[in-house]
């Protein structure tokens, strides 16, 4: 299975992924968890990407395209991946599709997951005291919804047009979201 998870930051996809990874055991590939490692190892890319990751902004596509095509060659996602953060503009997306077709990996879905902006902010608020995120500030939080708006959103089309695209709605409990995923892809793969 080789699954790419779309939706607003604070729609439950880092938290849907570590779900989905124990059921469909592949790997979760975030790249927003691979730049945060970069970033609490102190490398020099990491060092590039915390002042742009803290004011919300998109960190370059090379760099995270790189990092992105280490990681898929890593022997645990040679039966499949569940992406999360990734693409997140239209120039990844094609990158992406150029780069899974190198390896022979072509996406299977794409799951979008629906929240309403005012769920999003009440969901990283409380994210923001209990972890105390960089980048869950207020204006980041804002900012990054603009982003995610203007350049992310249309990276949605971009698996429609392709046929792949499926739309969950993410309101709900964790079980609730996760049934909703499992259901909306078993035409996809046998999921269990
Ligand atoms: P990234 O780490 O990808 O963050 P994001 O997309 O902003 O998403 P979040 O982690 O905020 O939300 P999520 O959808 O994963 O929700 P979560 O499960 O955590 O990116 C961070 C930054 O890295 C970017 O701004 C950018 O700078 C950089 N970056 C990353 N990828 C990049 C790329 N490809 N190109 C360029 N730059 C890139 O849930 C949120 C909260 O809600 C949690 O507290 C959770 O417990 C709660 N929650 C989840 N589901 C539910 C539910 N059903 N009910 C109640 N609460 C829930």
């Amino acid at each position: 299975m080789r699954l790419v998870l779309l939706g607003a930051p604070g729609s439950g996809k880092g938290t849907q992924a570590t779900r989905l990874r124990e059921h469909l055991q592949v790997p979760h590939i975030s790249t927003g968890d691979l730049l945060r490692a970069a970033v609490a190892a102190g490398t020099e890319l990491g060092m590039q990407a915390k002042v742009v990751m803290a004011s919300g902004n998109l960190v370059s596509d090379d760099i995270v395209l790189g990092m992105l095509e280490e990681r898929l060659l890593r022997s645990d996602a040679d039966n499949g991946f569940i992406l999360d953060g990734y693409p997140r503009n239209l120039a990844q997306a094609n990158a992406l599709e150029k780069l899974l077709e190198k390896i022979k990996q072509p996406v299977d879905v794409a799951v979008q997951l629906d929240v309403n902006t005012d769920l999003l902010v009440e969901r990283i608020a409380g994210r923001a005291k209990a972890e105390g995120r960089a980048d869950d500030t207020p204006e980041a939080v804002r900012h990054r919804l603009n982003v995610y708006n203007e350049q992310t959103a249309p990276v949605v089309d971009f698996y429609r047009n392709h046929g792949s695209l499926v739309h969950v709605d993410g309101i709900g409990t964790l079980d609730e979201v996760f049934n909703r995923i499992i259901a909306a892809i078993s035409h996809t793969h046998d999921v269990g």
